[in-house]
Order: C-alpha cells, then structure tokens, then sequence
C-alpha cells in the first residue's frame, strides 16, 4: 500500500471519537497500520469499520489514566502487530467545565488525570517500548489546545492540563531525541466534535466572530496536521506547539 505513512504502525488514542477517530482514518489512508485506544470500546470499533481496509487495524480499550491500562495497551499492540508502534497520537481528552471559585476537586482532579497524566503515560510506554525496539524512526503528536496558550473562562482545570501538555511536549522533545522520536503537539481552535456539542451557541457565535477564517474547524483539518507531525514530512520538526485555528488568538 503506497502512501506517506506505508509500513508504519500508528496507536491512537482517544481513537473513538471526534478529532481522534478522524486522525486514524487520516493515518490509514496514507497507509499506516492503526491501533485505535479508547476508554470506550464501541466506538473504538466503530471507528475500525471506518478505516482504509487495505491496512491492519485493531481497536483497544484502554484508561489513559491508569499505567496499568497503559503499560498493557502497549504490551497488546505489540503483540497483535508483531512490531512496536513508531507513531502515537494522544487525543484522548476530557472537559469539566466550571468557574475557578465552584471548581471541585473532582473537576480538576479527573481532567487532569485524563489530559495530562494520560499524555504523559503514553508518552513514557511509547518512549520506552520504542527504544527497546531500537526503531529508526518515531513520532508522537500530543493533542494540546489553544486554551493551554491563552487560558479560557470556566476552563481552569482544562487550560492547566493543555498548557502541561506543550510543557511535556517540549520536555519528552529534548529527552526521547536520542531514541530518535520526535515530540510535537497540536493546538486545535474550536472545531466540530462531541466534545463541543454542549458550548452554546452564543458562544460559538463569539468564537468564530473572533475567528479570522470565520468558521470552526473540521475534525479532519486537525487530523492532517497530525500526519504531517507524524511523517518524515516533518523529519526537522521537535518540541513545537502548532495552532490550527483558524487564526484564533494567534
Ligand atoms: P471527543 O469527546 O469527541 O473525543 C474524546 C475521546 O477521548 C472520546 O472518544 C472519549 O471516549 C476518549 N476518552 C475520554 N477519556 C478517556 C480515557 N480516560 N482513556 C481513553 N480514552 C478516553 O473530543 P474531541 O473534540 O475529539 O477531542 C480530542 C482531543 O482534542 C482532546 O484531547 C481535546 O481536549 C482536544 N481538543 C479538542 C478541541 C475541540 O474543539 N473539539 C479543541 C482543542 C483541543
């Protein structure tokens, strides 16, 4: 199968919604074999139906917050594709909406948990099971947000778990080089998933007046962005934070 990606093996997670589901169908039409990880199984699967079937492909179920989960969702994809992952994009994501001064601890703990500590779970079982492999080439593309730069009313624990995200980023960047892994996140604007589905609509209406482009963004628009990450296209590229906004609070 010809393609960017051919031959490589890429694990997803948060595969089976949105902007993730949308990243693994991008990654097999360029012809990488996809391991899809959600915490929710059906919709994983559902997103494998979707897939280039010209490739392999596999759905998991996994708890980015658990090292548990992690450790064994990475141990699973090697054994089912018989070789280590050399791409991994963390798209697993949460929100729990609240003003700072009605924020419970929960709220803050569970996205935290999820966006964060998950992220940089992957990172470190992808990181590792890649040098143990001793693979030439690697890519991780961590799913940040705009908010993680510019911060967002009622959106405390989520703009602190996205800005760790381009701090962790950058960090892994520096140290997982040696393994020949590249680290880059992305910075999505507002852009059409569930996960939107619930801002109302006069606040949509705001975001894309302060949109230059005039629109929200398509699940796909972030998805190509994370092939390019993802690809030798980008074989220079480490530790960067690329916004794909629309032009939102650039
Ligand atoms: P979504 O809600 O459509 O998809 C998120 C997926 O993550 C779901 O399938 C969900 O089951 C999965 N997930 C949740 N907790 C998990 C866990 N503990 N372990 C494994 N999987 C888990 O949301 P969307 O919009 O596709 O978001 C994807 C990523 O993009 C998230 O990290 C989100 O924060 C980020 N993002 C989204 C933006 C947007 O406007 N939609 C803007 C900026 C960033």
């Amino acid at each position: 199968m010809a393609g960017l990606l051919a031959g490589r093996l890429a694990l997803v997670t948060g595969g089976g919604s949105g902007i993730g589901r949308a990243v693994c169908q991008a990654l097999a039409k360029e012809g990488a074999a996809v391991a899809a990880a959600d915490i929710n199984r059906q919709q994983a699967e559902e997103t494998i139906q979707l897939l280039n079937k010209d490739v392999q492909t596999k759905a998991y179920e996994v708890d980015v917050s658990s090292s548990a989960s992690v450790n064994t969702l990475l141990g699973n994809v090697k054994q089912d594709f018989s070789v280590a992952p050399c791409i991994a994009v963390n798209a697993a994501g949460i929100t729990r909406d609240k003003f700072l001064l009605k924020m419970d601890e929960k709220s803050f703990d569970d996205v935290i948990n999820v966006n964060l500590k998950g992220t940089y779970l992957v990172n470190q079982a992808f990181g590792r099971a890649v040098a143990e492999a001793k693979l030439e080439l690697a890519s991780i593309v961590n799913i940040s947000s705009i908010v993680g730069k510019t911060g967002n009313i009622g959106q405390a624990n989520y703009a602190a778990s996205k800005s760790g995200v381009i701090g962790l980023t950058k960090t892994a960047a520096m140290e997982l080089a040696k393994f020949n892994i590249r680290v880059n996140c992305v910075l999505p604007g507002f852009i059409q998933t569930p996960m939107t589905e619930t801002v109302p609509e006069k606040v949509m209406g705001v975001v894309v007046m302060l949109t230059p482009l005039m629109r929200m963004g398509k699940p796909e628009e972030i998805a190509d962005a994370c092939v390019f990450l993802a690809s030798e296209k980008s074989s220079f590229i480490t530790g960067v934070a690329l916004e794909v906004t629309g032009g939102l609070n650039m």
